[in-house]
């Protein structure tokens, strides 16, 4: 059996090096999920409805980096029971990586989510949504997901905020799914493709305001609205040990606490198991 030891460093490794290669390797890392809380009941021509919406999803994702389709909003299925959804993958993915990102997306949003009435699961490299209400086309600025960062120390901070500045400026100026680079930062943004050019303007601004305003002082931030997002990183931030020992403390060390509890109960399980063999 693997030992807790062996676990841990199996898990900081498997992080170091999702960390180390953020662009193209970490594509199917969690980022967020929001769940709608209300549920709706099992065997219902909703379930039907997204069974057949999801199903739609995973399978076009071979086809394109953007999708989104309606199952059983015609006016001859029951009112109510529509499902709406989409996908989109980052534009630097192959086609085999959107598709593998987004079969992984649908494959967990009913365990994240089990049986919401809408939802939406981030991984690092697509996105994948539904919901009963039609939410197609338009445009979302609440923050669904916001993370900021270790701050800028030492004395070169004028150098590099000018740089990040450049950076926001450009993401800001483009349109759709844009990467942007100067000196040593980099920043990428993107916009979900039922967004009208328009939209995805206005959209990628509070996106962009959002970083600037409330993670300002930072190496690396992350900003994710309802239709867009917009991240920007120090070359160099993620490989580095002590941003890896962010991660390591917090998640790492509760998902290793919740599978050595696991371990801890299956041991215990095995034991009383014995005891009552031994007892009969
Ligand atoms: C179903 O919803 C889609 C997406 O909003 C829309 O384009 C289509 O016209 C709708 N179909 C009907 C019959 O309402």
């Amino acid at each position: 059996m693997l030992s807790s030891t062996n676990l841990q460093r199996f898990l900081s490794l498997t992080t170091l090096l999702s960390l180390v290669t953020p662009s193209v390797r970490a594509t199917n890392s969690f980022i967020y999920a929001a769940c709608f809380p209300s549920r709706y009941p099992p065997n219902t021509p909703f379930q039907t409805n997204l069974d057949s919406l999801l199903t739609s999803l995973a399978n076009s994702a071979s086809d394109s980096a953007y999708n989104s389709f309606a199952s059983g909003n015609s006016s001859s299925s029951p009112q109510g029971s529509a499902a709406y959804g989409l996908y989109q993958c980052r534009n630097d993915l192959s086609t085999g990586e959107c598709s593998s990102c987004v079969r992984s997306a649908v494959g967990q949003v009913g365990l994240v989510c089990p049986d919401a009435y809408a939802a939406a699961l981030q991984l690092d490299g697509c996105l994948v949504r539904y919901s009963n209400e039609d939410f197609l086309g338009r445009l979302e600025t609440s923050v669904a997901y916001k993370k900021c960062g270790r701050e800028v120390s030492g004395g070169d901070g004028g150098e590099f905020f000018r740089r990040r500045d450049d950076v926001l400026d450009e993401l800001v100026s483009g349109e759709g799914s844009r990467v942007s680079s100067s000196g040593t930062v980099q920043g990428y943004a993107q916009c979900v493709g039922d967004l009208s050019p328009a939209d995805c303007a206005t959209c990628l601004a509070q996106a962009v305001e959002q970083l600037r305003n409330t993670c300002g002082a930072s190496l690396a931030a992350d900003v994710f609205l309802g239709k867009c997002y917009a991240r920007f990183w120090a070359s160099g931030y993620y490989p580095q040990a002590a941003a890896a020992a962010d991660y390591t403390d917090d998640d790492i060390g509760r998902t290793v606490a919740i599978i050595v509890g696991i371990l801890a109960g299956v041991a215990l399980l095995v034991v009383f198991l014995s005891f009552l063999k031994r007892a009969c």
